[in-house]
């Protein structure tokens, strides 16, 4: 199980940084569990891992594996919470090239979270002349982003297959019941999964949201759900051993004392968009009503050659999470050189691994003497079982968290401001009384 050193962070806390809340971690606890405290409708994720759809779950297998048969590639559509946890897992388990590498599953491309007209261009190109199939997924089926984005490669399968086979191609991932995607994927017939009521965005990666693409990619869902269940198992015990109250009071308990930026540290470049992933979960959750820890990422050792800088010496806002998996994948020996040029060879005949993990330490000692507290969090070996605690650990304790800091952790209001604005510009029928104030403060 996850386990979370925090003796690099005590020195910067106060002693009772945990004792003295327990009582609202209890009562956060609680608040989780029976879905009773703030955004409780939203708490569907909490037990998911136990009381998933298992009849959907077996058909999200049987439909990855005819795309698996029948598609080269799979372009997956989606923003925010319907895109970040897909990408997050398959790079995470599978590798960031994981498009490049030799393999019997189909390549995984993702579009329509953001509006670059030539980012699209791009994927176009690389699936036009492949046979491909597409999940589109929003649970509001209005998402702009994605909404434009699936008009062109429904276009696109359309021209290339017929409207029939294009219909059995394209996944569509929506509410069980409203909005415009659930409408279209009806009178079309597309097949459907669904984005249960109960979860945002941001907690749904293991639901079909997540698992179909994950599941396309060759990731065992069964090993990932039972190493979400095991943290939920795990985490659902209260007391001071728990990582997740450790966690949620350690992170909560710096931000009283000014520490205003987490920096979430990862040594491996595959985990990359599971920090992208984090983010989002964090950042969402508890940057509302003036309050929050700002969410970063760095990945070392290679941002220690840029953001190093700053977080050794610049201003004194930050602390660090660093994930820490115990081993790597495979090995690697630094090979000896008979002219040692280069000086290295009192590392030759010793693991790159080695060298990796003295750089770690060397770092954290580093920054917990230039003022960065630092929270390591324990994973085991990087697979699906190791990266469904993880996920869990992470959703759970920000359930936790933003109930300590007083904000509701499973509502963004926040994400409406710019989508009014941008409808308004855009002239959509309803806003032309902000469409002229728009334009006037913009000068055109
Ligand atoms: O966490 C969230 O709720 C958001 O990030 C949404 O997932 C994102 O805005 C996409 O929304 P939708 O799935 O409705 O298209």
């Amino acid at each position: 199980m996850i386990q979370l050193d925090v003796s690099n962070a005590t020195g910067f806390l106060p002693e009772d940084w945990l004792t003295s809340r327990t009582e609202r971690l209890e009562q956060a606890r609680g608040w989780l569990e029976n879905g009773s405290g703030a955004g409780g409708s939203f708490t569907g994720w909490v037990h998911l891992p136990r009381d998933y759809d298992k009849e959907e779950f077996a058909r999200i297998r049987c439909v990855a594996k005819k795309i698996q048969s029948d598609s080269q590639a799979l372009v997956v559509v989606g923003i925010g919470g319907s895109y970040l946890g897909a990408r997050a897992v398959i790079e995470l388990l599978k590798s960031p090239n994981y498009n490049l590498k030799k393999k019997d599953t189909p390549d995984i491309f993702f579009a329509g979270n953001g509006l670059s007209t030539d980012a699209l261009l791009e994927i176009i190109d690389l699936v036009k002349d492949r046979d491909f199939s597409v999940n589109v997924i929003s649970k509001s089926g209005t998402t702009t982003e994605p909404a434009v984005a699936f008009r062109i490669f429904k276009n696109l399968l359309e021209e290339k297959y017929g409207k029939e086979e294009a219909r059995r191609r394209i996944y569509a991932t929506t509410d069980a019941h409203k909005g415009a995607l659930k409408g279209l994927a009806d009178s079309e017939g597309y097949e459907t999964f669904v984005v249960p009521d109960a979860v945002g965005g941001r907690y749904s990666v293991l639901t079909a949201v997540g698992l179909l693409p994950i599941a396309v990619a060759g990731i065992d869902l069964e090993k990932l759900m039972e190493g979400a269940a095991q943290a939920m198992e795990a985490l659902s015990v209260p007391g001071m051993d728990n990582p997740a109250w450790q966690y949620a009071a350690a992170r909560h308990a710096l931000y009283t004392l000014g520490k205003r930026t987490e920096i979430l540290v990862g040594y491996e470049p595959a985990f990359r968009f599971f920090a992208e992933w984090w983010k989002q979960l964090y950042g969402e959750s508890e940057g509302k009503d003036g309050k929050g820890l700002f969410p970063a990422s760095v990945e070392f050792t290679a941002d220690l050659h840029s953001m190093g800088q700053y977080i050794q010496q610049g201003e004194r806002l930050m602390f660090e999470s660093v994930v820490r998996f115990a081993e790597s994948l495979g090995s690697f020996t630094i090979p000896h050189d008979p002219d040692n040029v280069d000086g290295l060879n009192f590392l030759s005949g010793k693991p790159l691994s080695f060298v990796a993990e003295q750089a770690m330490r060397g770092t954290l000692l580093a920054h917990v003497d230039g003022g960065v507290p630092n929270l390591v969090i324990q994973a085991a070996r990087r697979d699906e079982h190791t990266v469904g605690e993880l996920i869990y650990f992470f959703e759970y304790s920000c359930g936790l968290s933003g109930y300590l800091l007083e904000v509701n952790p499973f509502d963004q209001p926040g994400v409406e401001a710019y989508k009014k604005n941008m409808y308004a510009l855009l002239g959509k029928p309803g806003y032309e009384a902000q469409k002229a104030e728009l334009e006037a403060r913009l000068g055109h």
